[in-house]
């Protein structure tokens, strides 16, 4: 059956409720994977621009935005399996996906698993190695400050680690719009998706099996996830371009949305699906 077009639309997967955007027409759509943590908000001035032109499609991955978050463990395998499921409800045999950070830990472990569901990738600002030691540490230290003492903390502190100091200081909407989105979001849902992430399995050993044409997009100044992990990317996949967005950090798309916009739309002309 034809499903509806737009916006907050709600979708049974996997035993839970996904809150999507659906809109523009075209033979295979772009579905955007948002990060950690924010919701489909997040990808608006990519849903706006692109879908003039073609299907283009956002959605809230499980607990976070309107999505319900169910009762399953969370886990980035998971989060794959939602999206694939999500494109079986939506009849989608095929897709062109883009996922940011997280969204790329999810979109790279759906590739593995399910290669055929994929005609084209966009990785963006995203890695495929497992946490360090390290960077576990801290993403425990932040699941017991968020339990202990809330969000508050977790979210200014975040908001620094994303944004280019130029944002922070002049860009007061993006910046407001993105702490509103975490302040949002249930504090269960902050504490299992960062012990998912700290759990998640390195991809980079399967990059080479990846053979269908891949955009890497990263800001500049990315101190999450750096151009040399997206160099890395680009080094291992075939098939791939890589584009760095200048004066721009973890959330490349938000701060130069012209010049991310740019590419997306120059990558996706460029296709011969
Ligand atoms: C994200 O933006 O999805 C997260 O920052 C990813 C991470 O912390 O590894």
């Amino acid at each position: 059956m034809l499903k509806a077009k737009g916006e907050n639309l709600l979708l049974t997967v996997n035993n839970i409720i996904i809150s999507y955007n659906d809109s523009g027409t075209g033979e295979i759509p772009i579905i955007f994977i948002h990060g950690f943590p924010f919701d489909k908000s997040s990808w608006q001035p990519q849903f706006e621009f692109l879908n003039k032109y073609n299907r283009v499609i956002t959605y809230d991955i499980r607990g976070f935005g309107r999505s319900t978050c169910g009762t399953k463990e969370i886990s980035i395998a998971n989060f794959a399996d939602d999206l694939i499921d999500f494109m079986e409800q939506l009849e989608l045999n095929t897709a062109i996906v883009c996922g940011l950070s997280m969204g790329g830990y999810i979109l790279l472990n759906a590739v593995n698993r399910f290669p055929d569901k994929f005609a084209a990738i966009i990785l963006s600002d995203t890695q495929c190695i497992a946490d360090s030691n390290e960077t576990i540490e801290k993403r425990q230290q932040s699941i017991s400050s968020i339990s202990s003492g809330g969000i508050k903390e977790f979210t200014e502190s975040f908001l620094k680690n994303v944004f280019i100091e130029d944002t922070l200081n002049k860009n007061l909407k993006i910046v407001d719009k993105t702490r509103s989105i975490i302040l949002a979001t249930a504090v269960d849902s902050l504490t299992s998706t960062l012990n998912a992430i700290a759990n998640r399995e390195e991809t980079c050993s399967s990059l080479k099996k990846i053979t269908i044409p891949t955009l890497i997009i990263c800001g500049k100044e990315d101190k999450i996830t750096p151009p040399l992990q997206a160099k890395l990317l680009k080094d291992s996949i075939t098939n791939s371009t890589l584009c760095i967005i200048e004066n721009a950090a973890h959330l490349s798309n938000l701060e130069k949305s012209e010049a991310y916009n740019t590419e997306l739309a120059k990558f996706i002309s460029n296709l011969q699906l």
